[in-house]
């Protein structure tokens, strides 16, 4: 039976995990969960489940939590969560980080620093840390596994493959909810139909992130640590239907494809058991639906925030982290309803202009130049 923390319960990625872990009860344990904002269903899950930890925003929920159950350890706000990441050190325990941005940075590396397998949603962790956290990886016996259908597909299409003989990865996109708008109609685009994500249901922010597309920039980037190979050998083409996850091209011609409905429980469940394949809960596909496939080639000039992801990549260093702090203060005020659509791509253009890159940034510069960015660009509005 695998021992299982989950960061970020209280999400989309958290709540699906939780339902693959009521459908295998012999085959997992939930030792603990972290959650932010909403109290009321982290109170259930705690009531639900027989926990050891719980990581939580603030003192008032922990009170609330203690009230219902005094024998919980519980862990308060960013410490929290990296102690909560690091419990019981000695124990086998999988960490599932489905927190939702840079905040899972530090708790994935003190997971590989006690040497504990991560299965990770959290892709800002990466993009921001990517140099920091393969650094970890190399004095520690962890795996890490990823949580992204995107990348869960790669992952299964290079299983027994020789690396060097792949060509290219070729990643799919949605093109998110307003794939079908001119860029002319983005002007004044509403949150509500920002957030009506025509294939998947998500949490608010990869929701925004995948109408940007700098969602897709930031799996590009992830597949480049992930599976070690050049950001010029990883592309994204658009698929509508969101049924082939990725495909992998080979050197002698070959290309193949991971095909599965879109439901991100096949892509936790097959993290969850590797290396074993076991039945899931997630929809199974009707092959029919494979008559009417699509596939278009991206057009940058329509989705600037891919490019700006890659470029950011390219340039390197302390820009990844100027990419993600600007794009994750911009969603937020956007979420707020504080700036318009369009103004996401403006703020992170901006910001990364006015940027002097740090090569090896520090996790304290990572986190240093993160904080001065949010806060300066939070306060302008
Ligand atoms: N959802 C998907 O289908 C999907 C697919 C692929 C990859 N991902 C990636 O997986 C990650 C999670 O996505 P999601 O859609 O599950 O997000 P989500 O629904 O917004 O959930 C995020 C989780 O993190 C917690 N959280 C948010 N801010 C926090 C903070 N500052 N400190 C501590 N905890 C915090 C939330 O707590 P509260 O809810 O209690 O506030 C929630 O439990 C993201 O990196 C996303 O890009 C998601």
């Amino acid at each position: 039976m695998k021992k299982i923390l989950i960061l970020g319960a209280t999400g989309s990625i958290g709540r699906q995990t939780l339902e693959i872990i009521d459908a295998n009860p012999l085959d997992f344990k939930l030792i603990g969960v972290s959650g932010f904002n909403n109290t009321s269903l982290l109170i259930e899950i705690i009531q639900k489940y027989e926990l050891s930890i719980a990581s939580v925003k603030d003192s008032i929920q922990a009170e609330k939590i203690k009230k219902i159950n005094p024998n919980i350890k519980i862990l308060i706000g960013e410490q929290g969560l990296i102690d909560f990441a690091g419990f019981n050190p000695e124990e086998d325990i999988t960490l599932i980080n489905a927190l939702v941005g840079m905040v899972g940075l530090k708790p994935t590396l003190r997971a590989i620093g006690i040497n504990r397998n991560v299965l990770l949603a959290n892709k800002e962790t990466l993009v921001v840390g990517g140099h920091l956290i393969k650094e970890a990886l190399k004095k520690s016996s962890s795996n890490l596994y990823p949580i992204d259908s995107e990348h869960s597909a790669i992952w299964q299409l290079l299983n027994g493959e020789n690396k060097s003989s792949v060509k290219r990865l070729i990643i799919t996109a949605s093109g998110g909810s307003f794939r079908d708008k001119a860029r002319t109609e983005l002007e004044d685009v509403s949150l509500e139909s920002a957030l009506n994500h025509p294939n998947w249901s998500m949490g608010s922010k990869i929701t925004i992130d995948s109408a940007t597309m700098i969602n897709k920039g930031f799996e590009i980037i992830e597949a480049v640590y992930l599976f070690d190979l050049g950001i010029d050998k990883v592309e994204a083409i658009l698929h509508q239907e969101s049924l082939i996850h990725s495909f992998v091209e080979f050197e002698d011609g070959s290309i193949t494809a991971q095909i599965a409905e879109h439901d991100m429980r096949l892509p936790i469940h097959y993290a969850m058991y590797y290396p074993e394949r076991k039945e899931s809960i997630a929809y199974k596909l009707d092959f029919m639906k494979l008559n009417n496939l699509h596939f278009k080639k991206i057009d940058f000039n329509r989705y600037p925030c891919l490019s700006y992801a890659i470029e950011a990549y390219k340039i390197g260093g302390s820009m990844r982290t100027v990419l993600n702090a600007a794009n994750e203060i911009a969603v937020r005020l956007f979420i707020e309803k504080k700036i318009k659509f369009l103004d996401i791509e403006r703020i992170i253009k901006e910001e990364m202009e006015h940027h002097q890159v740090i090569t090896f940034p520090s996790l304290e510069e990572i986190y240093t130049i993160d904080s001065e960015i949010k806060t300066r660009i939070y306060n302008q509005y």
